[in-house]
């Protein structure tokens, strides 16, 4: 018997696409739709090893659009909504701030509204998390961690947009009672990555010769995580966590870019059987992106101690992980960097 029926929005993308696969495996019990509109960051490659499990099902559809979200909220009455769908990218955000707006703030508060409609009469048991960013608490100097009770201070116009979201999420808490979580997270890494970002595109550029673009200085720290270890967290949290509380999640893995993409040549190089040194070669110091926040890392020991949950590998071997990913899917990579994503690629590097 079907115990619970959940959606997950965002589920063709990167994170979410692992959230799908975890939730459809770990709980046959439950049923499990996937909202997603298929934007260039959505694939449906990420899933095919789950399209035909049955408790899974599909659907196409946007968060902006509120007569779909009711028709689709009347249609399988859900018990939870974990809610990924975004713009994600930073630098697609500074030069189109507008869209991050709409998807992430407006399609966060038509997704909100259309939980509070289902569950105005009973929300025993029902349960809305957002899924945001560490982004939204600014930017670190060399010292401290981002706790849950670290002001939000957004920089940059995608983690405005996450900020405005989570504002609205408890919002709807305080005011509506809609039973809430929210997560924070450090910055993720591993299979089905979009090559928009650090780590994916570096692989790439290694594999096609192709300069290793490196933002100011390379000094710019991030907190890495393992995407399936992000996925875990979201599972204990959405089970676990207590209604109305944030949770931080992180790597408790710190790295300048520049070290990262030293370390990223040097397995490619590897594994590619090239000589020591010989990706290396081709990093090249960029033009910064504007507003760029220095340093970003969480402080994890809430999750750690109210949920037992911590990462589960360690860096070196997530990296290698990841690069032999790439290079074993090549027909996936191939088909996520056609068309809409060379524009974007010339656009921003040329
Ligand atoms: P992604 O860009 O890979 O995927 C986003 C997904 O949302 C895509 O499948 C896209 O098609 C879908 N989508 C976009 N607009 C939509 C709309 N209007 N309606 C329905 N679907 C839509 O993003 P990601 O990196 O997997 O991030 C997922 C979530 O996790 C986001 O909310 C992001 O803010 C958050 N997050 C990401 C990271 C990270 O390191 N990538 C870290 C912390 C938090
Ligand atoms: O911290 C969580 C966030 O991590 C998520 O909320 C975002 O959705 C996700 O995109 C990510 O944001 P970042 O801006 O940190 O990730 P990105 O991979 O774009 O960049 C990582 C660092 O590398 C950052 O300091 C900018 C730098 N960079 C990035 C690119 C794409 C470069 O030096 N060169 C590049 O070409």
């Amino acid at each position: 018997m079907t115990k619970s029926t959940l959606l997950i929005t965002g589920g063709a993308g990167f994170i979410g696409s692992h959230v799908v696969r975890l939730f459809v495996n770990k709980y046959p019990e439950y049923r499990i739709v996937n909202l997603d509109a298929l934007t260039y960051a959505g694939n449906l490659e990420n899933l095919r090893d789950v399209e035909y499990a049955p408790n899974y099902t599909f659907e196409k559809g946007d968060i902006t659009d509120t007569p779909f979200l009711q028709t689709l909220f009347e249609k399988y009455r859900f018990d939870g909504v974990i809610h990924l769908a975004a713009e994600s990218h930073v630098d697609r955000s500074i030069s189109n701030p507008e869209s991050f707006v709409e998807t992430n703030v407006l399609g966060t508060v038509k997704l909100l509204n259309a939980a509070r409609n289902l569950w105005k009469n009973d929300r025993e048991g029902k349960r809305f998390y957002q899924v945001s960013t560490d982004e939204v608490y600014g930017s670190l100097g060399e010292e401290g961690y981002f706790t849950e009770e670290t002001r939000y201070d957004p920089r940059s116009p995608y983690s405005a947009s996450k900020a405005a979201s989570d504002h609205f999420v408890r919002a709807y808490f305080h005011t509506y009672n809609l039973p809430v979580v929210l997560s924070n997270c450090s910055n993720n890494y591993g299979p089905n990555h979009f090559p928009e970002k650090l780590i994916p595109l570096i692989i790439n550029n290694i594999r096609e010769g192709k300069p290793l673009p490196v933002y100011g200085d390379g000094k710019y720290t991030r907190d890495w995580l393992w995407v399936k270890d992000h996925a875990s967290a979201i599972d204990a949290i959405f089970h676990k966590g207590r209604t109305g509380e944030t949770y931080n999640i992180g790597g408790n893995n710190e790295w300048k870019n520049i070290d990262l993409v030293e370390k990223l040549c040097d397995i490619m190089d590897e594994l590619l059987g090239k000589p020591p040194g010989a990706s290396r070669q081709l990093i090249t110091f960029v033009k910064d992106r504007p507003g760029h926040d220095r340093r970003y890392a969480i402080d994890a020991t809430k999750i750690k101690t109210e949920l037992g949950w911590e990462p589960s590998i360690r860096a070196e071997e997530g990296f290698r992980e990841t690069a032999k990913w790439y290079l074993e899917n090549e027909a996936w990579l191939q088909h996520v960097v056609s068309g809409e994503y060379q524009r974007f690629y010339e656009q921003q590097y040329r």
